[in-house]
């Protein structure tokens, strides 16, 4: 596993007027990827960008992109997030029933392949797809809004995975993503996650670098505990 904790904060929660600015924040506080939520109104309930946004934000940073496709038929849309920018992207299991050859295509085309799960999918689902993906991105609470509150069954869930992934004896990223902030993130990260995803609590802060200086403190001061 790896060892240092990655945070990825999510411009759904941004100031879309301030966007190149906020990017501009986010890194110069320590960001180490930005997380782009695509959401097409069907996989779930709620639209947010499409490809011009992660052309935007490819032109605004150097950091890695980190591209979580919440849409039915990702095999559509691929290539097109990647010519785009996208240095990861994850697809969900529950949006298609060709997990592995839509991760295997991801790889194929110089992107990390991440594969998310809802809530209510069983972890041991991703035990199929461990010797391809690069990346598991739990959801810890139901897609499709920012600013949710954090399902706490999550913290098992986490450790189910930390296991399967270490049984995998691969690197593979554990990201969370949903209503994490200084309370929850020291309990994911003891949990195993070594990549938080951030929206409310880094973008809905008037000051982004602190939002981003407190959220790692929350955890490296649990951690010397
Ligand atoms: C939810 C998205 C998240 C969202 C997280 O469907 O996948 O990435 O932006 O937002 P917060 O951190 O506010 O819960
Ligand atoms: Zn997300």
């Amino acid at each position: 596993m790896m060892n240092k904790v990655l945070i990825a904060p999510s411009i759904l929660a941004s100031d879309l007027l301030r966007l190149g600015e906020q990017i501009q924040e986010a890194e110069q506080g320590g960001a180490d990827w930005i997380h782009i939520d695509i959401m097409d109104g069907h996989f779930v309930p709620n639209i947010s960008f499409g490809v011009p946004i992660v052309q935007l934000v490819r032109r605004s940073t150097q950091l890695p992109l980190d591209v979580h496709l919440m849409i039915t038929s990702p095999e559509l849309y691929i290539d097109k997030f990647r010519n785009a920018g996208a240095d990861i992207i994850t697809i969900h299991q529950e949006a298609t029933p060709h997990l592995n050859r839509l991760l295997s295509y991801i790889k194929e085309i110089g992107a990390l392949a991440g594969v998310s799960l809802n809530p209510s999918t069983p972890v041991s689902t991703i035990s199929e797809v461990l010797d391809i993906v690069d990346l598991v991105l739990l959801m810890t609470v139901n897609p499709g809004w920012g600013g949710q509150k954090f399902i706490e069954r999550s913290y098992q869930r986490i450790q189910q995975c930390v296991e399967l992934i270490q049984k995998s004896g691969r690197n593979i990223y554990l990201e969370v993503d949903g209503g994490i902030d200084t309370q929850t993130a020291p309990g994911v990260v003891k949990a195993g996650a070594n990549v938080l995803v951030a929206g409310t609590s880094v973008f809905g802060s008037r000051d982004v670098k602190n939002a981003i200086a407190q959220l790692n403190n929350s955890f490296l001061k649990n951690s010397k505990v």
